[in-house]
This record gives structure tokens, sequence and C-alpha cells, in this order.
């Protein structure tokens, strides 16, 4: 079976091909960012119309670097939501009606399904059950996946995502959008420790989180080294910023990872979505073991990562869960898009 993945929830166009024999033998991507940087964010329309203008050549790009034809096409998946309605629109439609052409079924997928199966498509897979966290620009949620469109919601973010976070934190440093990455690089020259900035909802015992209030530390930080240094913020005192910024973050992400496990009982965690890209993330996930209570030895986590291409959005995450839903035999639900649409609506 070979499908082929369409994207286009916010500013990534991306279009691959999976083979359920083979794996992922197209993938291809193009990026709004520039486009999007000189508003500061993403502006809806422009991202609408820029998904129509690449998705015909990126799907011819991807069927020659598969070597493929459009009539090898057996399915195609598209991301129905959540995400920027015009922007799903654009995708949703070209995916129906290239569907619709080739006489094929279309496979409508949640985005968020997406990410949290991409790590099944790095060379070392996750076995089932594990603790998903999905970290994106949107989203930062804990779910408990015990197959294929079987999961749980365990508690997310009641504010702004941790990527939101990054973005909103990055800006007001003056950094050009999208600054989560951007950020992420300064913090390694940061000095550790130059600020306490605070851990939100560390000890509620719940999986919830909170990453609003950090970013209003930050800037009244911000504000008072300004104000000492005669309106500027000097590149070293920026770094230790960003590196104080990463290093709460990556605690709280790190003590409700810690959490999440021994709540399900699941060794294995698998980490999904834009700032899974994070290397700080990245290294203390890695590392993580937990404890069942204060005198048992710590027991040893697995903790898989998408490769880093598939962290942020694309094409084959949505091209593999949709593999995924054909060998479910998983009928299409007709020809819409789901801009709102909560993750547990779709457990099986
Ligand atoms: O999953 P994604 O591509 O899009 C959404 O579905 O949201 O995630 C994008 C988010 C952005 O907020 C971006 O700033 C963040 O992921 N991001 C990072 C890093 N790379 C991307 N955040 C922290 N560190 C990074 N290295
Ligand atoms: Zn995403």
């Amino acid at each position: 079976m070979l499908v082929l993945g369409i994207e286009s929830s916010c500013d990534e166009t991306g279009v691959a091909l999976y083979s359920t024999k083979h794996g992922l033998i197209g993938n291809r991507l193009h990026t709004q960012m520039a486009m999007h940087a000189e508003y500061g964010g993403v502006v809806p329309e422009l991202a609408s119309r820029d998904h129509i203008r690449r998705l015909v050549p990126l799907t011819q790009a991807c069927l020659h670097e598969a070597g493929k034809n459009y009539a090898d096409i057996d399915a195609v998946a598209h991301t129905q939501g959540p995400g920027l309605g015009g922007a799903l629109l654009a995708g949703s439609a070209y995916a129906n009606a290239l569907a619709f052409s080739l006489g094929k079924p279309v496979i409508p997928v949640h985005h968020l399904e997406g990410h949290l199966l991409s790590p099944l498509l790095a060379e070392e897979k996750p076995g089932f059950p594990f603790v998903a966290l999905l970290v994106s620009g949107g989203h930062t949620q804990f779910m408990a996946v015990r197959g294929i469109g079987n999961y749980e919601l365990l508690g997310e973010s009641v504010d702004d995502a941790a990527g939101e976070a990054f973005d909103k934190t990055a800006k007001l440093l003056g950094l050009p959008y999208p600054g989560g990455a951007k950020l992420s690089e300064l913090a390694k020259l940061g000095r550790p420790d130059a600020f306490a900035f605070p851990r939100p909802m560390l000890h509620s015992r719940d999986l919830q989180m909170s990453f609003s209030g950090l970013k209003t530390a930050v800037l009244t930080v911000v504000q008072n080294v300004r104000a000492e240094h005669g309106g500027s913020l000097p590149d070293a005192i920026r770094n230790d910023i960003c590196r104080a910024f990463q290093d709460a973050v990556v605690d709280v992400l790190l003590a409700k990872s810690r959490q999440a496990l021994l709540h399900t009982g699941y060794r294995t965690l698998v980490v999904a979505g834009g700032v899974g890209a994070n290397w700080k993330l990245r290294a203390e996930l890695a590392a993580l073991q937990v404890r069942p209570n204060p005198k048992a030895k710590p027991e040893a986590v697995r903790t898989y990562f998408p490769p880093l291409p598939l962290c942020t959005d694309n094409g084959a995450m949505i091209a593999f869960a949709g593999a995924m839903h054909l060998q479910q035999a998983q009928p299409a639900a007709g020809f819409n898009v789901r801009p709102r649409w909560p993750l547990a609506e779709i457990v099986r």
C-alpha cells in the first residue's frame, strides 16, 4: 500500500509517500517561515494561498523522489484538523480532488495523532504502550498511547503551549519570528543559574501545566535589565535569560514526564512536536529515570524522539498515520475540516 500524506494545518506544506512495505520513500516540505517573518507571526490568508501554490509541485517532486507515478498511489491522507481553517481547506480540498480523480480513498488524519505516531518512523521504534509527550506550538499534552487509535489524555497546559511560550519569550527578547529554535540556540551560550524563573504547577500533583506566567516573569526581568542598561539588552544577559527560561520549561516537562510514567506504570516515553527538537529537553529526557517511591531503586525509562526533521510539521507523519488507518480499514468521514478538534475525540 502506498499512501500520499498532505499536511497544511499551519505554515508548512508537507507532502510525503509512505509505503507499508518500504517505509517512507518520499518526503517534501516547504516552510513559509520567511514569508510570515516580516509580520512577526503567521498570517492565515497568506498561509492558505501559499499552500495552494505549493501542493502540486511538492507532490510531483515527492513522486519523482520515490520513483512513483500518480497511478501508484493507493490512498490520500490529509490533515483534517486542528489548525487554521483556510490552510486546512487548501490541503483537504487538494487531497479530496486528487483522490477522487484517482478513484482512491481519502483518509482524514488528526494533526496531533500524526505527531504522536511520528516516532514510529524512526529506525528504533517504541513498542506499545507508551506515554506520549506532545510539545508543539499549539499543544503541550501527555497522552497514554496503548495502540493505534487508543489514546487517553492524561494532562495538558492550562494556558500557553510550551512552544508558544518559547516563541512569545523569543519575541520579547527581540528575536525574529519564529524564535523558539533561535532562543534555544542562544541558551547554549548562556550561563546556567544567572536568573531563576518560576516552575509553574511543578508540585500540582496532576499532569496539568502552565507556561504563560513564565513569559511574564521574563518580561519583568527584561524591563529591569533595559532600565539598568540605558534601554538596551546586552547579548550576554539575553543569552543568560534564554538559558534560564529554557531550563525552567525543561524542568517542568521533565518532572511532569516522570509523574506521567509513574501514574501509568509505563516505562516508555515518546516525545513529539516541534519543541521535541530542543537540545536540552532531548538530553534530559534521554537520561530520565523514575523512582516509584523514595526508597525504591531508580528505574530506567526508554525515551524515543522522532528524527529531528520529523519533529516539526511534515507530511510524513500524516502519510504514516493514514497508512495505519488504512490497515485498520477506517472509513473516510467525508469532506470537511476541523480547525478545533480535541484529540480525545478520535479515541476508538
Ligand atoms: O510541531 P510544530 O512544528 O508545530 C505545531 O504544530 O505547533 O512546533 C512548532 C513549535 C514552535 O513553537 C517552535 O518555536 C518550537 O516548536 N520549536 C522549538 C525548537 N524548535 C522548534 N522550541 C524549543 N526549542 C527548539 N529547538
Ligand atoms: Zn504540529
